[in-house]
């Protein structure tokens, strides 16, 4: 399949269907009777037609016909009502553009409701007087066969590919442990279709919509909702995609017809519901490999264990310990399934990685050789791992934050037994109404209070969570904004700033007085990771995120004492190479800002990075060809995650290739930009984060 990058018109077109999205959920007919015919008609008119014609009426260019001014409906004005109870497909000219589409039957809604929504498009969008009655609706009915098949239309340019591959990603759950749950009104699928479809949705779905269905960057996909919309219409939104960030399955090839029909129906029932874990499941997966007393009591290595980098190997669930001095492979360690990330203990000798699982190894790097020494399971799904890094608490404990269920525990540090597990189900920040699966996020350790700052996705609320009496635990919750993700310390470790990004906006936390002082708007979808903090030659010390929607890197003042007028304010917008940025990176010894973008369907700009000389920001970006120095042959060999060294003067990239392709690691040196070493080990399979155990642990970034 042709991936090709969306015009800044498209993305804006893109922004604007995102954010109208969320704002419409409320006025769906089918859920709230609005008050007045107009109101009925435009909410109608919201539910129904804007996902693809806009919520202005404009449509998009090149994929769907605008129906505001349209001269295809003043030409004929009950052509429109046979457009939505049968369809439409073919070449048609709007407005002297030629399309040629798949319109999906929308003769499932009722009679009142298409009636109202024509009206408003003839009378809002296009000032025609026809009007139409019920009555004219189901008497055109009767005339009308059935709905035209809308598996079989042409592609259109849907959501950013960098969006659909980063907040697609499979959750790690199987169908296995979901019961099928038969409902009133959904289409009949049998035990094994629901058992297809509960993958496929796993797989595919859940990154977006949320494992119950109740919507996240995705809308809510309950039978309430989707029975109301019928199996045309998602299965059109499925097949085609729509321009508000849903990608399009079928057309883009991913999903045969079978399957979007078969995702069409099961949408309609009720959504399994994934096991819980618990206390009893915890302690069952709970493995103490090495007991403490066992472990050694001094470094018993010669590593210089301050430059080590822990390397995660996604696909085949591993990491790599690589001595960063040598660039030799200390050890290949098994653990859980795509390690998210790896965190380090306070003292730098215990490494807690966690993979997409939920599964947490505990690594003790004082041993000969650097082995695991506990293992446990935290959740079916999981992305975060911290230690406690206060003053009297260091090694002492770890916590974990899972995506399902929705809980984070807290564990003995250097064995992992779990202590304390607290949900996270509860009220959403903004509306205040009950979310059943609100993910935890990333978490870190504060160095102000013996606390961890845990951000919490769905409800956007960030908490405080006082680890100094676990028996009486006391948590201080903050409200920030939906849907709270990652992010990082400014450099003085007392604020905390971290995206959240389908609010397009950063909240700062001082961890200090433990209150927000901040909620800064930015462009669409920050990906800050931790961030990046340096002193700019203008503004001071800031902070900086790249995002996934576009070029942007969004630079932030953090310096309140010295720089006040600049702080928590967008002070510069930088452009690098183009969206689909996950990392930015820079050490306080360093004067260059590098910017990965590995997920910009752009193979060029996904295989190379941008550099910033920081001193001179105006002067633009290097882009330097990482992958083509590494020679790995074939394959996507995506560019990501620059980490430095200890000493801040290389940086590491990995070069992210298919699992039965070359990847490798590839070491530049930070002052001349100049390939140093590339490490194309064959055990290297599909690196992708890579952290240093010095930076890890004193949170350089
Ligand atoms: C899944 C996307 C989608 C949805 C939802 C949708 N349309 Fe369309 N519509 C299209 C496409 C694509 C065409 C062009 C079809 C072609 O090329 O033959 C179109 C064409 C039309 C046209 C004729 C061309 C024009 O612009 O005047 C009208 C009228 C129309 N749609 C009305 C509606 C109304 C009213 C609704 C809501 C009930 C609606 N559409 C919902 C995709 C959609
Ligand atoms: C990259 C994120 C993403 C992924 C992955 C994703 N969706 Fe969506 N989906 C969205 C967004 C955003 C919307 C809202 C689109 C809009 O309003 O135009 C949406 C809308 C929908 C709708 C229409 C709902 C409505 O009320 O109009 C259906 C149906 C749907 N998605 C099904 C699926 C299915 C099935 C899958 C997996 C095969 C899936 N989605 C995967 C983001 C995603």
């Amino acid at each position: 399949m042709k991936r090709t990058l969306i015009s800044t018109a498209l993305a804006i077109a893109l922004g604007a269907g995102a954010s109208f999205a969320f704002a419409a959920e409320s006025d769906v007919v089918n859920e709230r009777a609005p008050k007045t015919e107009d109101q009925a008609g435009e909410a109608a008119y919201l539910a129904h037609c804007a996902a693809c014609h806009q919520p202005t009426g404009a449509g998009l260019a090149g994929a769907f016909p605008p129906l505001k001014d349209s001269d295809w409906i003043k030409k004929d004005p009950q052509a429109a009502l046979q457009a939505v109870l049968a369809g439409l497909s073919g070449k048609i000219t709007v407005n002297g553009n030629d399309y040629n589409a798949v319109m999906p039957a929308m003769s499932h809604l009722a009679d009142a409701d298409i009636a109202a929504l024509l009206n408003h498009v003839m009378d809002d969008l296009n000032d025609l007087d026809t009007r139409f009655t019920a009555d004219q609706v189901a008497a055109a009915r009767k005339d009308i066969a059935g709905a035209s098949d809308p598996a079989q239309g042409e592609a259109h340019p849907g959501t950013s590919q960098a969006e659909a591959a980063y907040k697609g990603a499979p959750s790690s759950m199987a169908a296995g442990d979901m019961k099928m749950v038969r409902s009133p009104g959904a289409p009949d699928m049998t035990e094994e279709e629901f058992a297809q479809a509960t993958d496929i949705f796993f797989q595919r779905c859940a990154g977006c919509h949320g494992v119950l269905r109740k919507g996240a960057t995705g809308k809510p996909l309950t039978p309430d909702l989707t029975q109301a919309k019928g199996t045309d219409y998602l299965k059109a939104l499925i097949n085609f995609g729509s321009p508000g960030g849903m990608p399009n399955f079928g057309t883009g090839g991913e999903l045969t017809i079978d399957q979007v029909d078969l995702m069409a129906r099961f949408l309609q029932h009720t959504p399994p519901n994934p096991p819980e874990w618990g206390m009893t499941e915890m302690r069952e997966s709970w493995k103490v490999l090495v007991p403490v007393e066992d472990r050694p009591t001094r470094k018993m290595n010669k590593y210089n264990l301050e430059n080590v980098f822990s390397v995660t190997l996604r696909d085949s669930g591993e990491i790599a310990l690589i001595d960063g001095d040598t660039k030799e492979i200390i050890n290949i360690i098994k653990t859980g399934y795509a390690v998210h990330i790896s965190r380090v203990s306070h003292s730098g000798r215990y490494v807690y990685t966690i993979g997409r699982d939920g599964k947490i190894d505990l690594i003790d790097m004082w041993m000969a050789k650097p082995e695991r020494v506990a293992e446990i399971k935290i959740g079916l799904e999981a992305r975060s791992v911290e230690t406690s890094k206060y003053k009297g608490f260091e090694d002492k404990l770890a916590i974990a934050g899972a995506y399902w269920p929705p809980q984070f525990v807290i564990m003995d540090g250097p064995s992992l037994e779990p202590m304390k597990i607290v949900s996270t189900r509860g009220m959403t920040v903004d509306t205040q109404e009950y979310h059943p699966e609100p993910r935890v996020a990333a978490i870190v350790g504060s160095h102000q209070h013996p606390e961890f700052i845990v951000n919490v996705k769905e409800t956007g609320r960030i908490l405080l969570v006082d680890y100094s009496d676990i028996d009486n635990l006391r948590i201080t919750t903050l409200d920030a904004a939906r849907f709270l993700h990652d992010g990082g310390w400014d450099v003085t470790k007392r604020y905390f700033l971290t995206a959240a990004n389908q609010s397009d906006k950063i909240a700062v936390v001082d961890s200090k007085e433990q209150r927000m002082v901040g909620l800064i708007d930015v462009d669409k979808i920050p990906h800050p990771g931790r961030g990046a903090n340096f002193v700019h030659p203008e503004f001071g010390p800031v902070w900086g995120t790249s995002a996934l929607g576009n070029d942007k890197i969004t630079l932030i003042g953090t310096d309140p004492e010295k720089h006040a007028d600049n702080a928590w304010k967008v002070v510069e917008v930088l452009h690098g190479q183009g969206g689909g940025s996950l990392f930015i990176k820079t050490h306080p010894k360093s004067r260059n800002l590098w910017v990965d973008t590995p997920l910009n369907p752009d193979e060029k700009v996904a295989q190379s990075v941008a550099v910033f000389n920081i001193d001179d920001l105006d002067a633009g970006y290097e882009v330097l060809p990482i992958a083509e120095w590494a020679n790995l042959g074939e394959g996507p060999k995506r560019v990501v995650q620059p980490e430095y060294n200890a000493a801040g003067d290389e940086v590491w990239f990995s070069v992210w290739n298919g699992k039965d392709q070359r990847s490798a690691l590839v070491v530049v040196d930070d002052k001349t930009r100049k390939l140093k070493a590339v490490l194309d080990d064959a055990r290297l399979v599909t690196p992708t984060g890579k952290f240093n155990i010095n930076n890890t642990v004193n949170d350089v970034y």
